[in-house]
């Protein structure tokens, strides 16, 4: 078997076979085939796309490409949840111990952030002492005791997602259908919880920008995980707008506290409610509006916060700050950007504003720059709101005081503005449900 000809077949529109996709994974997670062989296949791909047997046998390949996390020790059952990536999305920091709390087991392994969207590992390295590096060992003594652990990909789970990845990233192949179903598919397949739901993020500040992509890229995960044997639901999310009020790592883990406190931001909260039932509906068999009642108990009665608490307290972070949130350091700089004219806000290009928190130091452009965690964005005003030129919108946090000029510039041309109030956007567009429901 030649790369050549697997290139030239997609190239032409053909379908790969199973073993001609294999061969492609295999070879490229050993090194024996090339970056720009493995460039021009994925170029192809984006362009010709994939079926649905070719996106399955993709996500098989790149899941069996190194270890599979076998989770059979974990007494009860076993869940997990995937963002395809937002601004603003703390919401796994909420979800996790809302289910834990409800008696579902989290073993999660999570990513970092990258580009202009955020990444749950630094959100929880944002809290102070707080380890996720843990012996596979340990991990799973902790959701065997606790119900919930959240530490960061191994080493070895999925090489070639990792290698492809960074290959996409660098070649413009991100946005493709096929790409970001096998991608996502393949942690989860590897990452071994029995149940997975998905958050599939359509919008400005999304990969997927436009709504029947996202069903598309919804319907593919979903067929994917199902097939293998995995129950899976998604839910399509709006990303036009980012989520909630704060963007930043230490930031988010308070707006994060504020909702397990049964406090914060109505979107972020009504969006975590509807993950978390999917999430313990489909572990317990139950109707998704006794789960959402349950859910929102667990909140209530504050024992999703103390699970948090035990999460953090069991991973060596300092469980002191969650009750005084004034603890967290603060950024040297706090600035306010005023609304340069008066009139509403009608549309925020949310990866813009991702963008400008990149900028104050939240964020990466490359995989290995360090980050500010405390560096970020509170927005005061979003979409729909009325503004007073001169009134704050936001606030800028950072050390880089040299960067506040660029970041306000990046915020404000992120903003556009109308005279009459705009129609307010669905906050959830749609359920996707697995074929077992
Ligand atoms: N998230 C992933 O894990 N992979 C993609 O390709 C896109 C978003």
């Amino acid at each position: 078997m030649r790369m050549y000809d697997i290139i030239k077949k997609k190239r032409d529109g053909e379908e790969l076979n199973t073993a001609e996709i294999d061969f492609f994974i295999k070879g490229y997670t050993d090194g024996s085939i090339p970056d720009y062989q493995a460039s021009a296949l994925i170029m192809a791909i984006f362009f010709s796309g994939m079926t649905a047997r070719e996106t399955t046998d993709l996500t098989l390949a790149m899941a069996r490409s190194g270890e599979m996390m076998d989770l059979s020790l974990i007494d009860g059952e076993t869940v997990d949840k995937h963002s395809t990536g937002g601004v603003g999305d703390k919401t796994t920091l909420i979800v996790a111990p809302i289910v834990a709390a409800l008696g579902c087991k989290v073993a999660k392994m999570s990513g970092r952030g990258l580009g202009h969207t955020g990444g749950t590992v630094d959100k929880l390295e944002s809290i102070p002492g707080f380890k996720v590096e843990l012996s596979p060992e340990r991990f799973l003594k902790q959701v065997n005791e606790i119900g919930i652990c959240v530490i960061g990909q191994s080493g070895n789970l999925t090489p070639a997602d990792k290698k492809l990845y960074a290959l996409r990233d660098v070649t413009a192949c991100i946005e493709s259908i096929p790409l970001i179903a096998s991608s996502v598919m393949s942690k989860k397949l590897a990452g071994g919880s029995q149940h997975i739901v998905l958050d599939v993020k359509c919008g400005s500040g999304a990969f997927i920008k436009d709504l029947e992509d996202a069903k598309e890229l919804a319907v593919a995960m979903v067929k994917i995980g199902d097939m293998a044997g995995r129950k899976t639901n998604a839910v399509i999310t709006n990303m036009d707008i980012p989520l909630g009020y704060y963007i930043g790592n230490t930031l988010e883990v308070i707006e994060a506290i504020e909702i397990l406190k049964g406090e914060g931001c109505k979107d972020l909260k009504e969006l975590c409610f509807v993950l978390a039932s999917l999430m313990y509906s489909s572990c317990k068999g139950i109707d998704l509006n006794s789960a959402r009642k349950e859910v929102e108990e667990v909140v209530l009665t504050g024992k999703a916060l103390l699970k948090f608490k035990e999460m953090v307290k069991a991973q060596g972070g300092d469980v002191s700050v969650i009750d005084d949130v004034s603890k967290f350091e603060e950024s040297l700089h706090r600035y306010e950007i005023k609304a340069p004219r008066d009139g509403y806000i009608s549309r925020m290009n949310a990866e813009q504003i991702g963008i400008a928190s990149v900028v104050l130091g939240a964020g990466r452009e490359k995989k290995d720059d360090p980050i500010d965690y405390k560096a970020g964005i509170v927005l005061v005003k979003k979409t729909g709101d009325y503004v007073n030129k001169g009134e704050p919108i936001a606030i800028l946090f950072t050390d880089l005081k040299d960067k506040i000029a660029e970041a306000e510039k990046l915020y404000i041309n992120a903003l556009k503005f109308s005279a009459s109030k705009p129609k307010k956007q669905s906050l959830i567009y749609k359920i996707v449900r697995s074929i077992s429901e």
